[in-house]
């Protein structure tokens, strides 16, 4: 197996030819944040969470896409990026519409778990309120994007995993949302298989199965445990 040798936080890590950054992070114990990552899916780059400096970069670089090169040296902590996570996540509480009281995920939610590690008890900026529409077409699941954050695990994980591309993305900027089908209700598409698998990898309540509370919700620790096997800062364990 080739290695590369980098240095991170000033200690010096051996990683595997090909692993990013956050992998070499990860098979060292420290911890980089990430939201829209899931081990075992493709890496998408989307949140920006996972943001480290690189000496000799001019700009941030995102670790989960970023491969590890030889001799490179990496920070993960610094005032920096403190500062910009903190901001990211402030960022996606106000551009829809988190009102965790009422939430299937309050207590398990992967976007409020991180606030609270991040240290986010308030945000700056203004809250959005967006209008979006909840699909609940569907005889099992719901479709709440007021609560999604565009991590796209819910999308990876219908054509990666169970193959059946009912989930998309559409629109751009502030109007990019997951869409069913061709932009038709949840329902109403055919290739759903039902599944499941987008309700269980769904970060916050975005997705979720009807008739469920919160016990219910927490079953889906068991498969996120399953696709995040071997990975040693399994969110849940928090
Ligand atoms: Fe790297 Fe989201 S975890 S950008």
């Amino acid at each position: 197996m080739t290695v590369v040798t980098l240095t991170i936080n000033d200690r010096l890590i051996s990683a595997k030819k090909g692993s990013t950054i956050l992998e070499a992070a990860e098979d060292a114990d420290i911890f980089i944040p990430t939201l829209c990552r899931l081990k075992g899916l493709s890496p998408r780059g989307g949140c920006r969470l996972c943001l480290v400096e690189v000496e000799g970069s001019p700009r941030l670089t995102a670790s989960c896409i970023t491969q590890a090169q030889e001799g490179m040296v990496v920070r993960t902590e610094t005032e920096t990026l403190g500062r910009y996570r903190r901001m990211i996540i402030e960022l996606l509480l106000t551009e829809r519409n988190h009102v965790c009281a009422v939430c299937v995920m309050n207590g398990r939610c992967e976007l409020q778990r991180m606030a609270a590690r991040l240290g986010v008890d308030h945000v700056r900026y203004e809250y959005r309120y967006p209008d979006l529409a909840v699909d609940a077409s569907h005889e099992r699941h719901v479709r709440d994007p007021n609560r999604c954050i565009l991590c796209a695990r819910c999308v990876r994980v219908c054509d990666e995993v169970e193959g059946a591309h009912t989930l998309d993305m559409m629109g751009r900027g502030i109007h990019t949302n997951v869409i069913t089908g061709m932009n038709i209700p949840w329902g109403k598409t055919r290739s759903c298989t039902s599944c499941g698998k987008c309700v269980q990898v769904c970060p916050t309540g975005a997705i979720f199965s009807k008739g469920t509370g919160v016990a219910e919700m927490e079953k889906r620790q068991d498969f996120l445990a399953w696709i995040l096997s071997g990975r040693d800062d399994n969110i849940w364990n928090w």
